[in-house]
């Protein structure tokens, strides 16, 4: 019988020795075994101006073609670009997203070049915490897009960092872990480059920035890490160009005057960085965007959305006490806006019905004047009617009369015109009487 199975939590555990090989040495091979057959994935944000050398350093490192295309000088501002790989080294597999800042520091007004970047690393938290928070989940499967580290290229001023740089390392070191690099570190000389990695160093402390801490808690790579740490933020060269040195090829830039190698650690700086960044703290960098920056935002999210772990008094908040206060919350919200909306609804019915009840008074005012109008035409029309049809009368009257005295002058007429034919059939010289008249007149 096992003696050390079944004791509480917080009494203190026994320590047995075995009497023979039970096997569970085998855990960590059993382990490595699972993780590399599942493969690995790693995400590498390179933040920089457009042209350090962002692209050249990746192929560097990776020792490979990368395809990337350069970016112009003119974008109207800062967009983020994704690439995934599969690469395979021995029998490990490695997802390896490279993500690179497009168009970084070419604005004249800067001031919003950070928001895409930290745009892009929530986003990749917030998939993830979807993820987690589904039914049913596919963590097992699921492409982390996580960035796990993030190169941070510092122009080779040799002056000191930039508002810029100092701005966006603030906003994204309590999201990421930012490895500072200085960037085509074989345009500076070696006392301006060395005057250059304290004043950087200095100005990172004095403005609050966290940059990514190389572990010192485990033994087998305290010391190299602790070695390492000085010689921060790491001086760079990048090139994927051969040269011929003694009777090897080296990665190296060539020069009129020399030739700078790229792996040598009197000319650089970037042995140090592939060491810390691939051979000796991938798992670090890994883990720490978990247990760390994404920890944060998850926490932050959940308490956004409501949760937590206790309530007031320090007691354990279930999440189904959550959800039901969360609930209740939402009911007590939608009430609100229900009621809300019903009374201006209410209020917009009695608007409307004053609205029409107005109108209406209008209408019959309306109404009204027009009966008013309509019968006073009405009655100076019978009145005009009244006075044509007395002007039709006397004039009826009129034309009655007239006629009679026509009828009448008529008669009278005829028996004159007899009379004188009468007296024309009697005295035929009187036919011209009138003339005659004249003449014995004259
Ligand atoms: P974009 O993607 O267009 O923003 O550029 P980038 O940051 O990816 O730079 P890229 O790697 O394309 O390099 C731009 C130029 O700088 C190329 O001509 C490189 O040869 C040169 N270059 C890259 N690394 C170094 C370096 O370490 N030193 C020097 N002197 N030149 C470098
Ligand atoms: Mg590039």
């Amino acid at each position: 019988m096992c003696a050390c199975v079944c004791k509480p939590q917080n009494e203190d555990l026994r320590t047995l020795g075995l009497s023979g090989h039970v096997g569970f040495d085998s855990l960590p091979d059993q382990l490595v075994n699972k993780s590399t057959s599942q493969g690995f994935c790693f995400n590498i944000l390179c933040v920089g101006e457009t042209g350090i050398g962002k692209s050249t350093l990746m192929d560097t490192i990776f020792n490979t073609k990368f395809e990337s295309d350069p970016a112009s000088h003119n974008e109207p501002g800062v967009k983020l670009k994704a690439r995934s790989y599969e690469l395979q080294e021995s029998n490990v597999r490695l997802k390896l997203t490279i993500v690179d800042t497009v168009g970084f520091g070419d604005q004249i007004n800067k001031d919003d070049s950070y928001k895409p970047i930290v745009e892009y690393i929530d986003a990749q938290f917030e998939a993830y915490l979807q993820e987690e928070l589904k039914i049913r989940r596919s963590l097992y499967n699921y492409h982390d897009t996580r960035v796990h580290a993030c190169l941070y290229f510092i122009a080779p001023t040799g002056h000191s960092l930039k508002s810029l740089d100092l701005v966006t390392m603030k906003k994204l070191d309590s999201k990421v872990n930012i490895i500072p690099i200085i960037a085509k570190a074989d345009t500076i000389a070696k006392n301006e480059l060395h005057k250059f990695k304290s004043k950087i160093m200095s100005e990172l402390i004095s403005n609050g920035v966290q940059i990514y801490q190389f572990p010192t808690d485990e033994e087998t790579v305290a010391e190299i890490n602790a070695t390492m740490s000085v010689h921060l933020p790491f001086a760079v060269v990048g090139s994927t160009e051969e040269v011929k040195i003694g009777n090897k090829m080296a990665k190296a830039r060539q020069y009129p005057w020399g030739v700078v190698q790229v792996e040598n650690e009197t000319h650089c700086d970037f042995v140090k960085l592939r060491e810390m960044l691939i051979r000796v703290n991938m798992e670090d960098l890994r883990e720490q965007t978990h247990t760390r920056h994404y920890e944060l935002y998850r926490r932050c999210k959940l308490e956004e959305m409501g949760f937590k772990d206790t309530d007031p008094d320090s007691k354990p908040f279930s999440l189904q006490e959550t959800y039901e206060a969360k609930r209740n919350e939402f009911l007590g919200e939608l009430q609100r806006k229900e009621e809300e909306m019903r009374q201006m609804f209410v209020m917009r019915v009695k608007e409307k019905e004053a609205e029409l009840k107005e109108a209406e008074k209008d209408l019959h005012e309306k109404f009204d004047h027009l009966k008013r109008t309509h019968q006073e035409e009405k009655k100076k029309l019978e009145d005009k009617k009244k006075e044509i049809e007395d002007e039709v009368n006397s004039f009826q009257k009129k034309k009655a009369a007239t006629q009679l005295l026509q009828s009448q002058a008529q008669q009278a007429g005829s028996q004159q015109a007899k009379k004188d034919k009468d007296k024309k059939k009697a005295f035929p010289f009187l036919i011209h009487s009138k003339r005659w008249r004249s003449m014995f007149t004259l």
